[in-house]
């Protein structure tokens, strides 16, 4: 199968793309970075991917008039580095429905909750709230509606007495870091399968304690 080639888009710290900068240089995952990109320059993890040898690219979402101007914009920054996969990694703008669609089951992103539970923003202070027991994170494919798509990998970690938003937002984003490699290993496998919405994963072996929670 032919790696893909991969674009990262990230609005912020990156801590999820240095997770999947490392997992590609491993040779473990068929996949090559080709671009990291960001809608803000000030983006923390644009220096990391440069100082890891990767090419940046920044299209600031502020330079158009609309949402529909700057998807054109992303899109011709990424045929213009010839990519053919998207990894959403904390990017934080609302894609139009042309922009979904044209890269529908090419284009995974990381949420910090057990979806359907806790779309959208300030998930782990609505999980503390809701007093749920289990949070986690998923790995989907992305549809238009914020946070949607067929899941293709979730992990699942204690909500603990006493916990925080800090202090829970920092054991989910530990799962983050583990999942997100393997998912997109997964799909880059040709091991992953979208039907009537939902994911059909072709495992070597039984997905039992690996795709729940995936070892530390
Ligand atoms: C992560 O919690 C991710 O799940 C969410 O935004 C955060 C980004 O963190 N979508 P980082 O930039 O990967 O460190």
């Amino acid at each position: 199968m032919a790696r893909l080639k991969l674009a990262i888009l990230i609005s912020g710290r990156g801590s999820n793309m240095q997770a999947l900068i490392a997992a590609c240089r491993t040779g473990t995952i068929a996949a090559e970075i080709t671009v990291v990109l960001s809608n803000r320059a000030d983006a923390a993890g644009l220096s990391y991917a440069a100082a890891a040898g990767i090419a940046t690219r920044v299209v600031p979402h502020g330079d158009y008039p609309d949402r529909a101007g700057f998807d054109r914009a992303l899109n011709e920054a990424l045929a213009e580095a010839g990519v053919d996969f998207i990894c959403l990694a904390g990017f934080m703008r609302l894609l139009t429905p042309e922009f979904t669609t044209r890269w529908r089951d090419r284009m995974i992103n990381i949420h910090p909750s057990l979806l359907p539970a806790f779309p959208g923003l300030h998930t782990h202070r609505r999980a503390l709230e809701a007093g749920v027991k289990l949070a986690g994170c998923t790995v989907h494919f992305v549809r238009f509606e914020t946070d949607t798509g067929p899941i293709i990998a979730q992990a699942a970690v204690p909500v603990l007495p006493g916990d925080d938003e800090e202090s829970l937002a920092a054991r989910v984003l530990a799962a983050e870091h583990r999942l997100y490699p393997l998912a997109l290993g997964l799909v880059a496998a040709g091991r992953v399968r979208v039907v009537e919405e939902r994911t059909i994963i072709d495992l070597p072996q039984t997905p039992s304690g690996l795709l729940l929670n995936p070892p530390g």
